[in-house]
């Protein structure tokens, strides 16, 4: 009977069991979560909406939420799809675009969860290698793909691809681009998002998370971005009430606090660099970073014993078993304080 069950064809989307403890005295560098708390206003909100109110369905098109996003954002509420943590939207979409045997481009190494999706879909995976310094490469626009998938920044390299690369690549596709900025807010005044690129380009979606910046991660809240026409087909895949009312809730209050957000990514920006000085001198090469987490190689050297040993010592980050990938660390930036102890733990150990 089990046969005819589906999820025997994939893998998982890549979290470790055991790896996500709540406190205990552990510093937790391995998912790219914020270190700093949500905004003050956030959590009043929250706890004011805790009421007899939580009888009643959510709004079903987070409405709400989508006319703030939209006036931030500058764009129609109708170009607005809300989902339960960006990985729904990246469901929603491979629902919308892929059916059996149809073509899904990526470059890699990226975020691992492209490839699982699109497995579920029984769609072809067309992933493509990132040259050495993870510029864009020039075959991705080959692929003719129903669906090509570029997070920028990217993850886990942190690196950056310009907008009008971007607008080029998704000029010469004959699918759909997805450009998955979750990381965006860390990435200063270089990254300028691609959202305003959905006005001129209708086969652009661009995806953001309030898992990252907002240091909303538990509630799980993303938005995609495109034209009407796309928004509207994603509407009819998704659940009816696919985000709940706390969470619309502290999307809508951390919107209307952007200063908050915008100071723990400033902060976030200080400590990468702290960061990235720190391992190279403890004899990394470490790429330039984008995001709230850095990608640090020591060419040629596994780096499984250093995981293992950081771990030990209550220090998680995160290593990937993957050819390429074996000599490198990837590593949140937490606070300053984490960061030093890192760093000092780091010095201590054979790499
Ligand atoms: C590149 C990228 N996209 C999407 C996500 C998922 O974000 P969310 O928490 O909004 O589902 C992550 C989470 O780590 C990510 O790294």
């Amino acid at each position: 009977m089990l046969r005819y069950f589906r999820p025997n064809i994939t893998a998982s989307a890549g979290y470790v069991p055991g790896e996500q403890p709540e406190d205990g005295g552990v510093i937790k560098l391995n998912t790219n979560e914020n270190p700093y708390p949500p905004s003050p206003k956030v959590r009043a909100a929250l706890r004011k909406a805790i009421d007899a109110s939580l009888r009643l369905y959510p709004e079903s098109r987070s409405d709400t939420l989508r006319t703030i996003a939209g006036s931030i954002y500058g764009v129609k509420p109708a170009n607005i799809v809300a989902g339960n943590g960006s990985d729904e939207l990246l469901s929603m979409l491979l629902r919308c675009f892929v059916g059996p045997h149809d073509r899904v481009a990526f470059p890699v190494p990226t975020y691992s969860l492209y490839d699982t999706l699109v497995a579920i879909q029984d769609g072809l995976p067309a992933p493509v290698d990132f040259p050495p310094d993870f510029s864009l490469p020039s075959a991705l626009a080959e692929q003719s793909a129903a669906l090509t998938f570029l997070c920028n920044p990217n993850a886990p390299s942190g690196t950056l691809v310009s907008l009008q690369q971007i607008e080029k690549l998704a000029r010469s596709l004959p699918g759909v681009l997805v450009i998955d900025e979750a990381y965006v807010d860390f990435a200063g005044n270089e990254g300028v998002s691609s959202i305003p690129l959905i006005q001129r380009l209708p086969n652009l979606v661009v995806l953001r998370t309030f898992s990252k910046s907002f240091s909303l991660a538990g509630m799980r809240i993303g938005l995609a971005f495109a034209s009407e026409h796309i928004i509207s087909g994603m509407m009819k895949v998704k659940d009816s009430y696919n985000i709940n009312r706390l969470s619309l809730i502290a999307a809508t209050a951390a919107l209307q606090d952007l200063p908050w957000m915008t100071r723990n990514a400033r902060r976030i920006q200080r400590t990468r660099k702290r960061l990235t000085t720190g391992l190279v001198r403890v004899g990394y090469d470490v790429y330039p970073s984008h995001a709230n987490f850095v990608l640090a190689r020591k060419s040629g050297r596994n780096q499984k014993g250093v995981y293992d040993e950081l771990k030990r010592r209550k220090i998680l980050v995160r290593y990937f078993d993957i050819v390429g990938l074996q000599d490198c660390l990837r590593i949140t930036v937490g606070t300053n304080s984490e960061v030093q102890t890192l760093l000092r733990e780091m010095s201590t150990i054979e790499s």
